[in-house]
């Protein structure tokens, strides 16, 4: 059923999330920084407290009966990722967060190249990697580091002055050199959703790995990586309702058992001498040290609560809420929405620029009124910089939002222009 979620439902949705009982500068907190990080219902904060009162043992080392428990939860925790994914189990990498997992990546390439290892993740001077130019920080930098480490060029599909991605440069960015190709399922500025099996389908065709930053859709989006036909994927936890601390790495398990470890130590061995050690495979070769157990444990418990909603009627309750945001948005006169209209393949987030207001005044008018939502460049500088801005304002929806909120954050940016004195 991808019906959309009926009001009732979103309030006993709501009734689940502790941070919406409080007021903030005495309005009910609407709270439209999801994109960011979600608010925690209360079945993951038991679920990480449980763990911690009953269970809390280190976990892959101990022969005790709570460290027992606590591998089989750990592990079971990992099966539930990989389903809710479409994954095999030892395809899946706990790591702090979704950098972190993209640096993984990163770094076992240039640790491949230097030791010639397998073609697939090894590059040579002259090879390209190809990003996208609405990429975060995180999907980025990374790409930067590693072209500067193996003498690889970074290239980029451009976007218009739209911030639609120019797809027909898709042939001419994603060439014959190219090896790997990094880009994002959904844009954490722009809301839009990218066109993933083009991307792909260019990407095989010269025989580059791809890299899917799904931050902002695995928690919005039924996502299933064997139909996306991704090599790697990494998303965090903390955007699914889940706590901070724990990300996940998506790799095909050949590509993966390509890769050098990116942390040694404990854990991750199978013999260590003076001189040397043979690494477990994936998962836990990049699994070194002390494991985040509760987070992985509370993330499985966030997963089971969006499905017993559904990952199809979540993102048509949010996708009505993105046309929402959209039109209202674009009934205000002097206020610019970046990106993709109202029509056009988006979820629940948009950022806009208020003429002649920063985006910092335009947030704490918001917060006065209790609205919380994102300003700044959402670590996507050269993106704001293509659009011609330095900063936005964004609003960024999720299971617990109601049409009430996105309306008062409408309310608000439009109100904002009389406060700041800013109307023609
Ligand atoms: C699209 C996108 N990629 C990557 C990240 C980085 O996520 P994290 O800070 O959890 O590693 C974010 C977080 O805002 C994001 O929105």
């Amino acid at each position: 059923m991808n019906t959309a979620l009926a009001p009732a439902e979103v309030g006993a949705i709501r009734a689940d999330f502790p941070s919406l009982e409080q007021e903030v500068n005495g309005h009910p907190l609407a709270y439209l920084d999801s994109g960011a990080t979600s608010l925690k219902p209360r079945q993951v904060l038991d679920a990480e407290r449980e763990f911690y009162e009953r269970h809390n043992s280190a976990v892959h080392r101990g022969a005790h009966t709570l460290a027992a428990l606590a591998t089989e939860r750990f592990e079971d925790a990992r099966a539930t990722v990989a389903r809710f994914i479409g994954a095999a189990e030892d395809e899946v990498v706990w790591t702090s967060n979704a950098t972190e997992a993209i640096n993984l990546v990163a770094y076992g390439i240039s640790a491949a190249s230097a030791r010639g290892g397998a073609d697939a993740v090894s590059l040579r001077a002259g090879d390209e990697i190809v990003v996208t130019e609405q990429e975060h920080h995180a999907n980025l930098i990374p790409w930067q580091e590693l072209a500067a480490r193996t003498g690889a060029t970074l290239r980029f599909i451009p976007v218009d002055d739209a911030g639609e991605l120019m797809l027909d440069r898709l042939d001419e960015t994603i060439t014959e050199r190219a090896r790997v190709v990094a880009f994002t399922h959904v844009s954490n500025v722009l809301g839009s959703i990218s066109p993933v099996d083009r991307i792909v389908a260019r990407a095989r065709e010269v025989g580059a790995i791809t890299v899917l930053d799904a931050c902002q859709s695995v928690p919005h989006m039924a996502v299933d990586v064997a139909s996306l036909d991704v090599d790697f994927m990494a998303f965090s936890g903390h955007k699914m309702l889940a706590p901070t601390g724990i990300g996940v790495l998506y790799g095909r398990r050949e590509l993966l058992n390509a890769l050098p470890p990116f942390l040694t130590g404990g854990s991750m061995i199978t013999t260590v001498t003076m001189e040397r050690a043979e690494y477990l495979p994936a998962p836990q070769r990049f699994e070194a040290g002390t494991q985040r157990v509760s987070q992985a444990i509370a993330l499985a418990a966030a997963i089971d609560y969006l499905e017993a909603i559904g990952m199809h009627r979540i993102a048509a309750h949010e996708a009505t809420l993105g046309v929402r945001l959209a039109d209202g948005l674009a009934a205000i006169e002097g206020v610019r929405m970046l990106g993709p209209r109202a029509d056009a393949e988006r979820v629940g987030l948009a950022s806009v620029d208020v003429a002649g207001i920063h985006s910092h005044d335009v947030g704490q008018f918001l917060d006065d009124r209790g609205i919380a939502a994102r300003v700044g460049h959402h670590c996507a500088q050269p993106l704001h910089r293509r659009l011609g801005v330095t900063s936005s304002t964004r609003a960024s929806t999720y299971i617990y939002t109601t049409e009430e909120e996105v309306d008062r954050f409408i309310e608000a940016i439009a109100d904002s222009r009389d406060f700041f004195g800013v109307r023609p």
